[in-house]
């Protein structure tokens, strides 16, 4: 078999076999097929597609070009969940010890972030002494005690998608939605998960700008995980504006907890509650989305939820006081307040810019080796449709450096005031089964 035959045979528009891509994959693991043929590659795929088949076979080859998650040790239905990711986007963080205090095993791996704010890791490594590192026997060992871990992504899970991401970066060949499905679902199925919930997040701050957009990735995903017998059910979730109130590291932690304590912002916990809701009717805990529903609303007042939320914390070397103490997570030194230069209701508040201001105040990555300031980042005191005087306090800046110019006119900018009567958005738009 020769490379150059596979790009051929993709230019023209025709499906590669399983032992095509097979052997595409394995050599550039290896390093035998060189960047330059897989980025001709790759700009075929952009411009003639992929079918079901090609991207399910893709998606399993990278899927096993490194380690492969056996979490056959752990008991019951073990169901994962992932976001494409957006700005304020802590679900992860209450989503999971939710699930996990019904019953549901709970088995995760997450990543950092680049750009914008943390992922989930570097959130919860605003906990002081909060390991994300386990031994194996400690993960299945926590996993099979109160049904949940998470730690950080072994170095060598998907290597292909590692490679080939990177290359895609440089080659004007990110945006293929068959190459976007195929890279998040292997890392996914790599993980050893039964099932697998997605929240697509779609508007301004979210990879997806429309809803179109977001429905085919979605549908693609769905298509992917269900070809390789794993149940996936994909959410369409709101990221036109910021979720919840906090944006940063920390502070995310501790609306976290708030949520996990039936006191968070009706959008944020409708999210949770909807990704909750679908994890464990795959997990086969209850029958039925309205009746998880209905439990998990019942969860949140119990404070079942916050009581697994600190075993988490506690069983991975963080203090779990912060529960009850959220002022032992990092604070920062200055709180500068951001003023409405207008009456009126607030018509947009566009994630993307916020997550760009939080990102100027150090609660973000420029690059790799950025380091992160975990106590900064933004509380927004608005949402949209909500009604506004002239100064008032719509935002207030977290920050270690008196000097926030960058950060506060970009917060200016991002909201947007109107004078007439705002409709709220839309939180959950589809759900893809
Ligand atoms: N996230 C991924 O993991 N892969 C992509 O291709 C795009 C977003």
């Amino acid at each position: 078999m020769r490379m150059v035959d596979l790009i051929s045979k993709k230019r023209e528009g025709l499906s590669l076999t399983r032992d095509e891509i097979q052997y595409m994959i394995k050599g550039y693991t290896d390093g035998t097929i060189p960047d330059y043929q897989m980025s001709a590659w790759a700009m075929a795929v952009f411009f003639q597609g992929l079918d079901a088949n090609e991207t399910s076979q893709l998606t399993m080859e990278m899927a096993r070009s490194g380690d492969q998650v056996d979490l056959s040790g752990i008991k019951g239905i073990k169901v994962d969940k992932h976001s494409t990711g957006g700005v304020g986007d802590k679900t992860s963080l209450i989503v999971v010890p939710l699930v996990a205090s019904v019953g549901v095993p709970v088995a995760k791996m997450s990543g950092r972030g680049l750009g914008h704010t943390g992922g989930t890791v570097d959130k919860l490594e605003s906990i002081e002494g909060f390991k994300i590192e386990l031994t194996k026997e400690q993960f299945f060992n926590n996993v099979n005690d109160f049904k949940m871990a998470l730690v950080g992504q072994s170095g060598n899970l998907t290597p292909a998608d590692k490679k080939l991401y990177g290359l895609r970066d440089v080659t004007g060949t990110v945006n293929s939605m068959p190459l976007i499905a195929s890279s998040i679902m292997s890392k996914k199925i790599a993980s050893g998960a039964d099932a697998i919930v997605l929240d697509v997040k779609v508007g301004a701050g979210a990879f997806m700008k429309s809803l179109e957009d977001a429905k085919e990735l979605a549908k693609t995903m769905v298509s992917i995980g269900n070809h390789l017998n794993r149940k996936t059910i994909a959410v369409i979730t709101d990221m036109n504006q910021p979720l919840g109130f906090e944006i940063g590291n920390a502070n995310e932690v501790k609306e976290a907890i708030e949520v996990l304590k039936g006191k968070g912002e009706e959008r944020l916990t409708k999210v949770c509650l909807t990704l909750a809701s679908y994890m464990a009717v795959a997990g086969q805990v209850y029958p039925d989305f309205n009746t998880a529903y209905k439990q998990f609303e019942e969860v949140l007042k119990s404070g079942q939820a916050v009581e697994t939320f600190a075993k988490f914390v506690e069983a991975q070397g963080g203090d779990s006081e912060l529960v009850t103490q959220p002022e032992k997570l990092p604070q920062s030194k200055y709180h500068i307040n951001v003023i409405a230069e207008q009456a009126g209701y607030i018509q947009d508040i566009n994630a993307e810019s916020i997550g760009y201001a939080a990102m100027y105040l150090g609660a973000g990555r420029k690059t790799k080796e950025d380091q992160i300031d975990y106590a900064v980042g933004i509380t927004l005191k608005k949402k949209v449709a909500d009604e506004v005087s002239i100064g008032e306090v719509i935002a207030v800046i977290h920050s270690n450096n008196k000097e926030v110019q960058d950060s506060l006119d970009l917060i200016q900018q991002s909201v947007k005031i109107s004078a007439a009567k705002v409709e709220e958005l839309p939180i959950i738009y589809e759900v893809i089964e």
